[in-house]
């Protein structure tokens, strides 16, 4: 039995559309691409969108068009992706890393209000897991511009208010394993629309009457039509995603010695807790089985930097394991990942 961590969810369509735009001849950024764009903005409510060629690419533009710039410092979490770390870098802005709350998984409120200083120019809130931050205002309050990071977390609300909508602007991804996919790609959306021009302006360097540096961050119209196809299919997709992380509650709930992941947003990742110090046991014993378990994060990022403090992030880092997650994930691979996690962790007892 091999189980993979995730899997996109492709089929006919996308196979079909693709083809259609091959036909067309426009394979560059063309219509498909325009569509996809006023889609994700009417979806999310927001004034506009900026098709982009990574969810990196988003997040680097994303923070020009706020006018992060050399010397400026931008806050973001230990516990996420280090595409953060290098779109600030790419800015040559100072990256200043704040530790996470240890429940959420999220960046804390209250080591990110210790960290701002006259320089703060950003503060990215990635919803890591698509498990959207809470007090969004909070973080609004604290005065620099907020960069929402939704690459986990298309279609989660957080209060009640899409994630994407809260901040000054947002970027998403749809990398493979996201929760839609055009291979690579992303998007950077925002309600104001002097973001958008800036987005759209760097994004491509052609034809242009002045000179700055500007991007080729361009998105394809083969991408946009995949992107319009795998959005017409989010509802079942996140639908699916939750059905199956219901099922691995049941399954897991009674188990020793595992905590559940927090029961809100969309399930971009199942995260449990391994507690007692079991987590590379249980997490070897998974993969050598077939079963393709991950640490969330693969390495946090105070530690690429040599930095120390970081207590909540060492702490969760030390137990978090992502067990695989997708809608084409067969239910009773749930029961059987579930039933393999159960074995290792009684196995991980009878070796202490
Ligand atoms: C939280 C977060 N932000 C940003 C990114 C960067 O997206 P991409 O891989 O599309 O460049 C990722 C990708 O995995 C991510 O998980």
């Amino acid at each position: 039995m091999r189980i993979p961590h995730s899997m996109p969810t492709l089929g006919k369509e996308e196979a079909k559309g693709l083809q259609e735009v091959l036909a067309s001849g426009m394979i560059a950024t063309g219509e498909e691409v325009e569509r996809f764009e006023r889609e994700m903005s009417s979806y999310l409510g927001l004034r506009g969108a900026v098709a982009i060629a990574s969810g990196t690419a988003a997040l680097h533009l994303s923070l020009l068009t706020i006018g992060v710039k050399e010397g400026d410092e931008v806050i973001i979490p230990s516990f996420t992706c280090s595409a953060l770390l290098n779109a600030v870098f790419h800015c040559r802005a100072t990256p200043r890393i704040v530790d996470i709350d240890e429940e959420t998984m999220n960046i804390s409120l209250a080591t990110t209000r210790k960290a701002l200083t006259k320089r703060t120019a950003a503060i990215i809130i990635p919803h890591m897991f698509g498990n959207p931050v809470e007090n969004m205002n909070g973080f609004l309050s604290l005065g620099p511009p907020v960069v929402e990071d939704c690459a986990q977390s298309l279609g989660a609300t957080s209060c009640g208010r899409m994630t994407g909508t809260w901040g000054a602007v947002a970027m998403f991804s749809f990398y493979a394993t996201k929760v839609i996919t055009t291979g690579h790609g992303g998007m950077v959306a925002s309600m104001d629309e002097k973001i958008i021009e800036q987005a759209r302006d760097l994004r491509q360097y052609d034809k242009k009457e002045d000179y700055k540096v500007r991007y080729n961050f361009c998105m394809t119209d083969l991408q946009g039509r995949m992107g319009r196809i795998q959005m017409g299919k989010l509802p079942s997709f996140l639908k699916m995603r939750e059905e199956r992380a219901q099922l691995y509650d049941k399954y897991i709930k009674g188990l020793k010695g595992v905590a559940l992941p927090p029961d809100k947003g969309i399930y971009y990742r199942y995260v449990v807790k391994i507690s007692e110090g079991k987590l590379k046991r249980v997490l070897d014993q998974l993969q050598q089985e077939g079963i393709e378990v991950q640490r969330p994060v693969f390495r946090p990022l105070h530690q690429y930097l040599g930095l120390d403090g970081f207590e909540a992030t060492e702490r969760v880092h030390a137990e978090a394991l992502s067990l695989p997650l997708y809608p084409r994930l067969e239910p009773e691979k749930v029961s059987s990942i579930a039933l393999c996690l159960s074995k290792a962790l009684e196995d991980s007892d009878s070796n202490d």
